[in-house]
């Protein structure tokens, strides 16, 4: 098991290494150390997946309880077993991690000593083809993690051409965005879009690739995959509603797979500790008292060992921060903006001629590249 922030192949999509992964939690050490669990407590593991950090944070203090969610049912199903075998310490709760709150009363938690977050898809929802997340195993063209609400193909086949460019766009970086989004509409009108190969052989027809490269439908996959799911929406929402729960003292840790979601943490961290990094961001307002406090380096990523021995740790970064004793905050904006979608980006190119299917040069604010 790893978090893969890409809808295939790797956290970045690279050139084609898919392997069925063996169930390898990423930067396991780094993220109990950051929980430090030695005097025991209770801790919410929002992202159970196959549970490899929930079992290790429960064997860590024989006193140690554990609230688990996901959103997948069929990763609740497997985990019964490990529920089994906890004796009364695990509680498993099939649900959004945003969700966090109303499922910590449900299971009578009244706080937490440490949450835990390991942002994206799990080998298991990877590698089966029926799930529609993989560009390289053709299945339906599904993506969803709960099994509910619209699918990618119900947005590719419904949404308009600006719609699904903003989506390709904003939350895969993709900067061939508007072209692609042109080629769905067209091609859907004769065939609606029902499988994944149908989607990656049409985008691989429009981004000409060199040896070496990342397969050319990797960003368009992982936007589908993060507007299907509200991925960042339940980050920007799960974050707020983990500064509500934590103890003072409790450690709030996230692992991110991609520089959408890193981005988001490191905002949400940064303005809630005053620590600014690069100023980009908008520093604690005067009135502001700290909710965490960040110690420490800062992310952390995969050493050598464990890059060698799973790759698909190249892209995964932790940040975590520890709670103070000051009252809860309220939405931070900057934080839901980076979440969500410009309610009206798309721009038709302003000269009237068709796009020459360019990469452009420019660098927005984003720095995602103009279009
Ligand atoms: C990378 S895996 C977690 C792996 C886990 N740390 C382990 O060691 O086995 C991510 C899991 O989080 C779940 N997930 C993703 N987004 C979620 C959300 N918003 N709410 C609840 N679960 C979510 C996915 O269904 C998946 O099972």
């Amino acid at each position: 098991m790893t978090g893969l922030g890409a809808s295939d192949g790797g956290a970045d999509g690279g050139p084609a290494r898919h392997v069925s992964a063996p169930h390898i939690p990423v930067l396991l050490n780094e993220v109990l150390a950051a929980l430090e669990l030695s005097s025991g407590g209770d801790f919410l593991d929002g992202t159970f997946g196959a549970g490899g950090y929930t079992r290790a944070i429960l064997n860590a203090n024989p006193t140690t309880r554990v609230l688990a969610l996901d959103r997948d049912p069929t990763a609740i199903a497997a985990g019964q077993a490990v529920v089994a075998a906890y004796g009364g310490r695990l509680t498993l709760v099939e649900t959004e991690f945003s969700n966090m709150e109303a499922a910590a009363e449900e299971a009578g938690f009244a706080g937490f000593d440490g949450i835990v977050l390991d942002i994206g898809v799990s080998s298991m929802q990877l590698d089966q083809a029926i799930r529609g997340f993989s560009f390289r195993n053709d299945g339906p063209l599904d993506m969803r993690m709960a099994g509910e609400g619209e699918s990618a193909a119900d947005i590719v086949n419904s949404e308009s051409e600006a719609r699904i460019a903003d989506i390709l766009y904003h939350y895969g970086e993709e900067r061939l965005s508007r072209v692609i989004a042109r080629a769905i509409v067209a091609d859907r009108t004769e065939t609606p879009f029902t499988t994944t190969r149908q989607l990656s052989e049409m985008i691989g027809r429009i981004i000409r690739t060199k040896p070496g490269d990342i397969h050319p439908a990797t960003r368009s996959f992982q936007a589908l995959r993060i507007a299907v799911n509200d991925e960042l929406g339940e980050l920007a929402r799960a974050l707020h509603a983990a500064e509500r729960l934590l103890k003072p003292g409790g450690r709030l840790a996230v692992v991110s797979f991609h520089s959408l979601e890193d981005r988001i943490v490191k905002v949400f961290f940064a303005s809630r500790s005053g620590r600014v990094g690069g100023s980009r961001y908008a520093p604690m307002q005067a009135h502001q008292v700290a909710t965490f406090k960040v110690e420490g380096k800062w992310p952390q990523t995969a050493g050598e060992a464990e890059l060698s021995a799973n790759p698909r740790s190249r892209s995964a970064k932790l940040r975590a921060a520890i709670r103070t004793d000051a009252a809860p905050q309220g939405p931070d904006e900057a934080v839901f903006a980076l979440a969500a979608l410009p309610a009206q980006s798309y721009r038709k190119p302003s000269s009237g001629k068709p796009s020459s299917g360019k990469p452009s040069s420019g660098k927005g604010k984003t720095g995602r590249g103009r279009r």
